[in-house]
């Protein structure tokens, strides 16, 4: 009898794209997907460890699924990821709802790990395998207009307040032809927009090669001409005005870039292990705003790391005045065990003071969004529609190549649109508008 299988997936893009490769591996040993958890026999929870919360999230959901195996007896959990790499075995004791564990670098060892499950050995696979990256598995996508691409996998990074070097190993990159050729056949099978991954996309390396991201990137966007390409995650200490000329020089590369600051002050930036200082970033700023015309500049903050004082938090809110970034994943310093952080550094900024300098930070944020986006209102964009929007039928949301969401009346269009959007009025998270 065929095994249903239903993946919930927790945290970044990496795991989001891990998911569509886990979902080809169990259909490879004739599992099949479900969007139904009623319906399913097996859970598999691919879960974030990045802060206290996301943590909570999954044991949330495992309490949950407990209610639901006392009245379906045989119903399987496996919890895969970020959480069990980082916790290790000690995870079967901080919940009894669970039947196998696997890490980012074991997902081949998924179908062993199932059957043993089944037969009611409670196993995990946690080991790192540095040389993992998956190529030649084919994804099974959920999504037809845009896809996700990993390229490379790991981080060689030390920030000092971050787990993901210790939930995904060290860094390693997919041959260069794998990637090309991925790219090449979302190009052929209609994808319009895709997406190369990576937790430091720009440290990408294919050693038989010699070619770097730059090169990677610029063979991509010549191997799918007309279609969006797009790259995150990336580390200022790492992009090149080599990069930044690759964008710049092909149409179908997008002018935005993701470039994750942490803080303005460079005092912190050092205790972050950050390998930068604010005056370098904002030189690296300057450098891009030449090179790419209309390019925007998203990044992640962290408000009360470490030692964080007024001042340092000062130097974030100037830092965002200065770059004016088009939007921020914004949040709270959260302690992580075992980090450089959590050893050496006292976490002694109060969790209210945290919460009130991340709410004025979110607060500018929302009125430099707003500013730019109403500095829109009268323009035409270009946008790939993505979906229906949530509001109603009649209206399409899709994306600016410089990754800003616009709904807009639907005229006869559809998702998988380039449409021209007059915007006719905005706020500080949608440009709303009509076609051309
Ligand atoms: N590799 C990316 C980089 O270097 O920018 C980021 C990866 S991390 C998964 C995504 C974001 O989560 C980070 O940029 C940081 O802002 C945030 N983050 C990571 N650890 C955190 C922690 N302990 N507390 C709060 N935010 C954290
Ligand atoms: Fe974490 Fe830093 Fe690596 Fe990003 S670069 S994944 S923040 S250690
Ligand atoms: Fe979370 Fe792991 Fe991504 S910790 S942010 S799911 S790499």
């Amino acid at each position: 009898m065929t095994k249903k299988v239903h993946i919930r997936t927790f945290g970044c893009q990496m795991n989001q794209a891990d998911t569509e490769i886990i979902a080809s591996l169990l259909q490879d040993e004739g599992y099949v997907m479900t969007d139904s958890e009623d319906s399913a026999d097996l859970v598999i929870l691919n879960t974030c460890a990045v802060r206290e919360n996301a943590v909570e999230k999954i044991m949330n959901t495992l309490n949950n699924l407990k209610g639901k195996r006392r009245l379906r007896p045989g119903l399987l959990v496996g919890v895969i990821g970020c959480v069990p790499q980082y916790y290790r075995e000690k995870m079967f004791g901080m919940s009894d709802g669970i039947d196998f564990l696997a890490g980012p670098d074991t997902y081949r060892q998924l179908p062993v790990l199932i059957e043993n499950a089944e037969q009611g050995i409670r196993g995990a696979n946690l080991a790192f395998a540095p040389e993992e990256t998956y190529t030649g598995v084919e994804p099974v996508r959920t999504c037809s207009i845009s896809a996700f691409v990993p390229v490379m996998r790991g981080c060689n990074n030390r920030c000092a307040f971050c787990v993901v070097p210790f939930t995904r190993g060290k860094e390693r990159s997919r041959p260069v032809k794998s990637v090309i050729d991925e790219v090449e056949r979302l190009a052929d099978a209609g994808y319009r927009e895709i997406t190369l991954l990576g937790q430091n996309v720009n440290s990408y390396f294919d050693n038989d090669s010699s070619c770097g991201f730059p090169e990677l990137l610029e063979r991509a966007g010549l191997a799918a001409g007309g279609v969006r390409i797009r790259f995150t995650t990336s580390h200022p200490k790492d992009i090149s005005e080599s990069l930044v000329r690759v964008i710049s020089a092909h149409d179908n590369i997008c002018n935005t870039i993701h470039l994750p600051v942490q803080s303005g002050s460079t005092r912190m930036l050092k205790l972050m292990n950050r390998g930068h200082s604010r005056e370098e970033y904002l030189e690296k700023i300057a450098m891009i705003r030449r090179c790419i015309a209309g390019v925007t500049i998203s990044t992640d903050l962290i408000a009360g790391f470490c030692g964080e004082t007024e001042e340092d938090h000062g130097d974030t809110l100037s830092m965002m005045e200065e770059v004016r970034f088009d939007f921020s994943y914004m949040f709270y310093y959260s302690v992580r065990p075992g980090t450089y952080a959590a050893k050496h550094l006292p976490d002694d900024v109060p969790e209210k003071v945290k919460k009130r300098r991340l709410e004025e930070i979110i607060t500018l944020q929302n009125r430099i969004s707003g500013e730019l986006h109403a500095a829109e209102v009268g323009h035409v964009v270009e946008v790939l529609a993505e979906s229906e929007s949530k509001r109603s039928s009649d209206m399409l949301m899709g994306r600016t190549g410089t990754n800003r969401v616009v709904v807009f009346n639907r005229n006869g269009c559809s998702p998988g649109d380039l449409v021209d959007v007059r915007i006719k009025s905005a706020t500080s998270a949608t440009l709303v508008g009509s076609p051309e």
